[in-house]
């Protein structure tokens, strides 16, 4: 042992003896509070636990950890990703636990088959995939789900999704991703909910009860992930894989609530995170996975690294070396390695010279063992390779459909433009409209199958409901080049129709993992593009797809309409023609605000207030010199081919009390116009004067209505103290007494408001 590890392992003892890592006892220290703190916090809004820790259970876990030799504990908390390795493994001292990124149902029962029938214990593998927002049948990207302001929509993606990957043989998929975000430069913004840790929690329980069900050992079901634990979503600059140096109160407040609720509802995996969190890397942040996942939120499953993980801790500069990495990984409680092996390397080495323990093997086993005995991999160790899905059936595609149409945001529309009547010609114009895998977006074409079902494109979608006789195409340019050469067939094309919908926005490839950009205006030279087409004169329509907020400035400007499609998914096009014309009112809301400019990055809609906050007759006020101040699209907008109202609040009560008052918070809502349509209201609270500053709104409640023109219908919100209070310096829960400002309406910039005191 170095004197370095020696002192960290003396940290350690200093501790009490828990285990608990030494790299967190700064974290700790500064934050001695936390652990009783957040174990009294109140429930979440997430549904009751499907845990799958049952006395049968762990009498069969403890039955087999008792016959495992160390070498064969070790196999378990190692995870690869290509058969090869596995087969290598599998044959060797230490049986791996399980493997990724490998499909196929034949492929994967041959590896089950020598994990079963060749190993001396027979313990089967655990299959992983990226099953992000689809297996074989891609429905739109997580932001998008986001978008529609419905859970639903994103349960069914999970429905849908298991049942494919499970049925090919994929047992755990590394979903649902709830990384909160400000970030548009981010390409993983993608992936997750956006900016709201309230909106994201919603998406992230309905995502994990969806892949999960009740009992995850079905059929057609998984074992869930909650990724990326913990704060990935703050990387300094958008940067992926950057540091993220975060108050306690706001680890707590605005990263940690999605992965609470996905706990409470018994999510089976946690994914560390590839960050450090204030100095401390996730895959050894003690205080994050023991004290807070494993401790105060009473996390039963296993934690697995992020893709070598475990060795980069060797980079982030806390481990020297492999063995190091490993030691440091295993005593923060990051229980399986993926892809570096430096816990089957160095383990054996690591627990004779004391710098981990037996208990700490031992738990980390277990809790992959409970995963393996609740997914029923015992009993079903295969799959059935009839079942294996290859296309996309007639079901899912209308599910994808449904879903992407109600994910599309409708951002601007002059003079009623859309929805589009049939009849007239329409020049379809831009790179994105024969794009195929690009309207996928990222993390698609993984499953069995996928890679050949091209999506629809958008004008494949608006020939089949318009007509393909009145529809003309040009391309205008290509998504990333300088090549303006296209522009003149684009400018005529526009010239010999009635109206234009010129497609644009960024390839598949622009955002997802390693994807940032520092520049978010529509890619190459489609600025250009657009403003040929709009030089024409006939009315645009633009039709956006991208994987994060852009700067649309001059978008905004010269568009007669936009609409936001993000990447809508395999039925991408027909989606965006049941938009154009109408089959579909467009309801969904920004799960992120647009900034105007990137230099105003990050920009969100629940900032804290400042000592100056933004005022155009001061200038010593907080904002810049050259820009508006706010975001040219907050979040929660999005426009509909119909009109609503929504009512003042109305308060059952002005008061509620401390310790576990509640009241009903009820608006009416009112079609006012000729079409049916959809109106997502939504909720937010401020706190305006509490012992730490509060963001100025806070999403507490959303409900997307659906109603007949002229329809009203009342939504009533219940509001309780888990609303009102917040996490302190000191991770601590509270609920402070004082005035509440309750905000209702269509966007988190309604000025509808009402107020009462929390009392007590
Ligand atoms: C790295 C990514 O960060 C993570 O999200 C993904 O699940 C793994 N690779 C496995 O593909």
């Amino acid at each position: 042992m170095t004197d370095h590890q020696l002192s960290r392992r003396s940290a350690l003892v200093g501790l009490g003896g828990t285990a608990v890592g030494a790299i967190s006892a700064s974290l700790l220290a500064a934050a001695p509070a936390a652990v009783a703190a957040t174990t009294a916090t109140p429930a979440t809004t997430a549904a009751p636990p499907a845990t799958p820790q049952n006395s049968g259970v762990e009498r069969r876990v403890s039955a087999l950890l008792r016959r495992m030799t160390l070498e064969e504990k070790l196999g378990q908390l190692q995870l690869l990703s290509t058969p090869e390795l596995a087969d290598q493994s599998l044959r060797g001292a230490h049986p791996c636990g399980g493997v990724f990124s490998v499909v196929g149902a034949a492929k994967l029962n041959v590896l089950q088959k020598l994990a079963v029938e060749h190993t001396r214990l027979g313990i089967p593998l655990v299959f992983g995939l990226d099953v992000i927002h689809g297996y074989t049948t891609n429905f739109p990207i997580p932001l998008g789900q986001a978008s529609s302001f419905d859970p639903e929509v994103a349960r069914t993606d999970a429905v849908v999704s298991a049942a494919e990957a499970r049925r090919s043989g994929i047992t755990w998929t590394y979903a649902p991703m709830m990384d909160v975000t400000h970030e548009p430069r981010w390409g993983r913004i993608a992936e997750g909910a956006g900016e709201d840790p309230y909106l994201a929690t919603q998406i992230a329980v309905a995502k994990v009860q969806g892949y999960q069900g009740n009992d995850y050992s079905a059929q057609d079901k998984l074992a869930a992930c909650a990724k990326h634990y913990v704060a990935y979503g703050g990387a300094e600059g958008g940067r992926d894989y950057n540091t993220v140096d975060v108050s306690i109160q706001e680890l707590h407040n605005h990263y940690l609530p999605p992965f609470k609720a996905s706990v409470a509802a018994g999510v089976a995996t946690v994914m560390a995170s590839f960050n450090a969190i204030s100095g401390v890397p996730a895959h050894a942040n003690a205080y994050v996975l023991r004290e807070i996942l494993k401790g105060a939120f009473g996390f039963d499953g296993f934690v697995v690294s992020d893709y070598t993980g475990i060795q980069e801790l060797i980079l982030h500069g806390v481990a020297g070396d492999g063995a190091d990495a490993a030691a440091a990984g295993i005593t923060a409680g990051v229980d399986m390695e993926m892809v570096s092996t430096n816990y089957v390397d160095f383990g054996s080495q690591l627990l004779t010279q004391g710098r981990i323990t037996r208990r700490e093997i031992d738990d980390a086993v277990r809790r992959i063992l409970r995963v393996k005995f609740a997914l029923g991999l015992f009993e079903h160790p295969y799959v059935d390779e009839s079942t294996e899905v290859i296309a996309v059936s007639d079901a899912a595609r209308a599910s994808a459909r449904a879903a992407a149409g109600r994910s599309m945001v409708l951002m601007k529309n002059d003079n009623a433009l859309l929805p589009l009547s049939r009849g007239p010609r329409i020049a379809v114009i831009g790179p994105l409209a024969t794009a195929t895998y690009d309207v996928n977006g990222t993390w698609s074409g993984l499953g069995t199958g996928a890679g050949t079902t091209p999506p629809v494109t958008v004008l494949d979608g608006i020939k089949a409901a318009a007509g393909a006789s009145v529809i003309s195409f040009a391309q205008g340019c290509d998504i990333e080049s300088a090549d303006a050469s296209g522009f003149a067939a684009a400018a005529e094309a526009a010239a010999a129709a009635d109206v234009v919908v010129l497609a644009l926005g960024e390839s598949a490839a622009m955002s997802g993992e390693a994807s940032a950009r520092s520049n978010i205006d529509l890619p190459g030279v489609q600025e250009g593009l657009l403003a040929a087409v709009v030089k024409v004169g006939k009315p645009v329509v633009v039709v956006l797809f991208n994987g994060r907020p852009l700067t649309l400035q001059s978008t905004h400007d010269t568009a007669t309409a936009i609409l936001e499609a993000w990447a809508p998914g395999v039925e991408g096009g027909n989606a965006v023609a049941d938009v154009l014309f109408g089959k579909v009112n467009p309801g969904g809301k920004l799960p992120v605000s647009f900034p105007r400019a990137v230099g105003q990055v990050p920009i969100y809609y629940n900032h804290l207030n400042t000592g100056r906050p933004a005022d155009p007759a001061n200038k010593y006020t907080s904002k810049y010199l050259d820009l508006p101040s706010g975001p040219l699209y907050s979040f929660g907008f999005g426009l509909s081919y119909t009109t609503f109202t929504i009512s003042a609040p109305r308060l059952s009560s002005t008061s509620m009390n401390r310790r576990g008052g509640r009241i009903d918070v009820s608006v009416d809502v009112t079609n006012t116009g000729v079409l049916d349509g959809d109106e997502v209201v939504q909720l937010y609270l401020h706190d305006p004067v509490a012992s730490i500053s509060q963001p100025v709104r806070r999403l507490r409640g959303f409900r997307r209505v659906t109603l007949g023109a002229g329809q009203s219908t009342t939504v009533t919100f219940a509001v309780g103290t888990e609303d009102v209070g917040f996490y302190d310096s000191r991770a601590k829960f509270i609920v402070e007494t004082g005035t509440i400002e309750v905000y209702v309406g269509n966007s988190s910039d309604t000025d509808q408001k009402a107020t009462f005191t929390v009392v007590g």
